[in-house]
């Protein structure tokens, strides 16, 4: 377990190859698995590739137009990352009405859940990052509308997935737990 943990890296780089739809249900099967309270299961999916994820190119470029006006190389750059990314699964958690703890709860839950994703995804040879920023579109709400979401759904993770272009080799180095942790 602690090598499959220390080998998982975000991936950002992917061949133009689809990804098949059982390893699309394998990921997400994976997902429902994660521990969550109350057994409230408080995740939902949308899943974009082909067709929709065409038409998520003009709502992610529109708004990197809005954010950055000035910077057209930048806006180019951060298009990459839809264009060249051949699934996008959006993960949003339940809002529980007027219960700000359990509503928090569910994130962990959701995040959980993309974790699952994440070290399923590498396990059937494939890639994925979570974004949050930029074209990630987590903190925005043009990806919430462009999904259908309702406003009992908050938007926790955009997973970029697809085959790897090639391996990540480049270690990320981790602060030692011992510098982390209070034994009390
Ligand atoms: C909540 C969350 C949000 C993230 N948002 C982004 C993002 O918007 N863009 C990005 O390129 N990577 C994003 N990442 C990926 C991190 O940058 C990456 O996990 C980190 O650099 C550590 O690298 P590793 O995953 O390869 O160990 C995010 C990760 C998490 C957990």
């Amino acid at each position: 377990m602690l090598e499959a943990l220390k080998k998982r890296r975000a991936v950002r780089q992917f061949l133009p190859k689809e990804v098949e739809q059982e390893k699309i249900e394998q990921l997400l099967e994976a997902a429902t698995y994660a521990p969550n309270d109350r057994m409230r299961e408080p995740w939902q999916f949308y899943v974009l590739q082909g067709n929709s994820l065409k038409r998520f190119e003009q709502v992610a470029f529109n708004y990197l137009q809005q954010r950055f006006p000035t910077k057209p190389n930048l806006v180019e750059s951060s298009m990459q990352a839809v264009t060249k990314t051949p699934l996008i699964i959006v993960v949003t958690s339940a809002v529980v009405e007027g219960d700000e703890g359990a509503t928090l709860d569910n994130k962990f839950a959701v995040s959980s859940a993309i974790m699952s994703m994440w070290l399923m995804a590498e396990a059937l040879g494939l890639g994925m990052v979570w974004r949050t920023r930029g074209v990630g579109l987590v903190h925005d709400t043009a990806l919430h509308e462009f999904i259908g979401a309702t406003d009992s759904e908050h938007l926790v993770g955009t997973l970029c997935i697809g085959y790897p272009e090639e391996p990540v080799t480049t270690e990320k180095k981790r602060t030692p737990f011992s510098e982390k942790t209070t034994w009390v």
